[in-house]
């Protein structure tokens, strides 16, 4: 499944989030990649509401790269911005926070590209000007995300 999204504004970037976070499961991974600011950490933000957690604990972090929270599922909120190198991401454990039970949502996934599942759910972000902001979504051929695909629609060109 592919769409291609605009969001006109953090609400609607936060809603998109809620409605991809609600049909997550054990173990999925969601490989954010985008421009600087366009809105990484505050989808993670929305998929946290979605699983329970609350929106204030998801922050950008400065030098810790993986933090956890307990909501409906585990929810691991990754950014690999900083991160040296791959070997490095091995140290942290990376790959194995990754094939864990939990949700893991990485921001700056090109970095970690070798390791993604292949069947993470990719996000990706470009900033259009102003507040908008263009969203493509690339998940598994699955029904279970067909819901998230109802939700999303009047993001959708001539929706
Ligand atoms: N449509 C939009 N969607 C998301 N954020 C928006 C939108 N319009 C404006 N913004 C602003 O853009 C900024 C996005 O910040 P955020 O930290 O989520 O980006 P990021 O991609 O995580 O950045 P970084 O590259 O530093 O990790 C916020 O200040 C937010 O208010
Ligand atoms: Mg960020």
């Amino acid at each position: 499944m592919k769409l291609l999204l605009t969001s006109e504004c953090t609400e609607d970037t936060l809603a998109i989030a809620r409605a991809l976070g609600e049909v997550l499961e054990p173990g999925d991974v969601v490989a954010l990649t985008g421009d600087l600011g366009a809105g990484k950490t505050l989808f993670c933000k929305g998929i946290g509401e979605a699983l329970g957690v609350p929106p204030d604990r998801i922050v950008s972090p400065s030098f810790v790269i993986a933090t956890e929270h307990q909501g409906r599922l585990a929810f691991t909120h990754v950014d690999v911005y900083r991160l040296g190198s791959l070997r490095e991401a091995l140290e942290i454990g990376l790959d194995e926070t990754m094939a864990g039970s939990g949700v893991c949502v990485v921001e700056w996934a090109e970095k970690v590209t070798e390791l993604l599942p292949t069947d993470c759910i990719r996000v990706t972000f470009t900033v259009s000007g102003g507040d908008r902001r263009g969203i493509s979504v690339v998940a598994p051929d699955q029904p279970r995300f067909e819901p998230f695909r109802v939700r999303s629609q009047r993001f959708q060109p001539g929706g």
